[in-house]
């Protein structure tokens, strides 16, 4: 899937819940934030409960299982107090992402090579409850291997480097991302992506061939505080798909 044939957008709403946290209120309301993006068009709504718990705390996870319209995709350690409270959840999406430094590949994906025992059980456990699993990797062929011997039926490709780089250099990491997305095609995986992206250098990786959803958080909620959720939403499906 590309642009042209309707790319999606999951909206991670992590950093709404950064402002709550900030000064332990109850506002800004964490199921309003949701309908709002919701009625922008938004996909899906992803959410990373921490370790730390730093914006996202349980409740809000239960809380966002029942009022979510869309598709709920939980990002989550791999560790074995998440998986017990995904198995709980029953998200229709969990992506495994790294949090402790080890579990890091160079650039700053899952290390699914080091780890690949581990996270092959956990893959397999959540598939079991009906659960569609996706790991965060480096655009790295290797690593998409790695991937699609641990059972994922999809990787999300962090865009982390791209969103960085400047010049020549964001070239190149946008061909990486071309190159591993290419390969997990051909490997049958569906193809996510994510971090960092905003809507000025969004529109190079909703045209990389074979993508299926893009997950972005940080520059909606940003952009939200001029416009509002729900109009950031909008403006960041528009700049997908090349409409502004
Ligand atoms: N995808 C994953 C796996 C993430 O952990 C995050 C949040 O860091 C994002 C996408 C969204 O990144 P951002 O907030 O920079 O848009």
């Amino acid at each position: 899937m590309n642009a042209e044939s309707g790319i999606r957008l999951g909206v991670n709403l992590d950093h709404v819940l950064t402002i709550r946290q900030a000064r332990g209120t109850d506002y800004p309301d964490f199921e309003q934030a949701i309908a709002a993006v919701e009625r922008a068009g938004a996909d899906g709504i992803t959410m990373h409960l921490r370790e730390d718990r730093r914006h996202v705390q349980d409740e809000d996870v239960y809380l966002a299982r029942r009022v979510i319209r869309t598709s709920m995709n939980l990002e989550m350690a791999a560790t074995d107090e998440m998986r017990d409270i995904a198995l709980e959840v029953r998200p229709q999406n969990c992506c495994i992402v790294p949090e402790k430094r080890m579990e890091l590949t160079t650039e700053g994906g899952l290390d699914v090579i080091a780890h690949q025992a581990r996270i092959s059980d956990l893959v397999a456990a959540l598939k079991d409850a009906g659960i569609a699993v996706s790991l965060f990797i480096e655009p790295d062929e290797k690593v998409v291997d790695a991937a699609a011997r641990s059972g994922a039926a999809v990787i999300e490709l962090h865009t982390g480097v791209y969103a960085e780089a400047r010049g020549e250099a964001q070239g190149r990491e946008l061909d990486r991302i071309r190159a591993a997305a290419r390969h997990a095609a051909s490997l049958g995986l569906v193809v996510n992506a994510g971090h960092g992206l905003h809507c000025g250098n969004v529109l190079s990786i909703a045209r990389v061939e074979n993508m299926h959803e893009l997950n972005i958080g940080h520059s909606i909620v940003a952009d939200g505080l001029f416009v509002g959720l729900e109009e950031a939403t909008r403006r960041m499906k528009a700049a997908m798909h090349a409409e502004i």
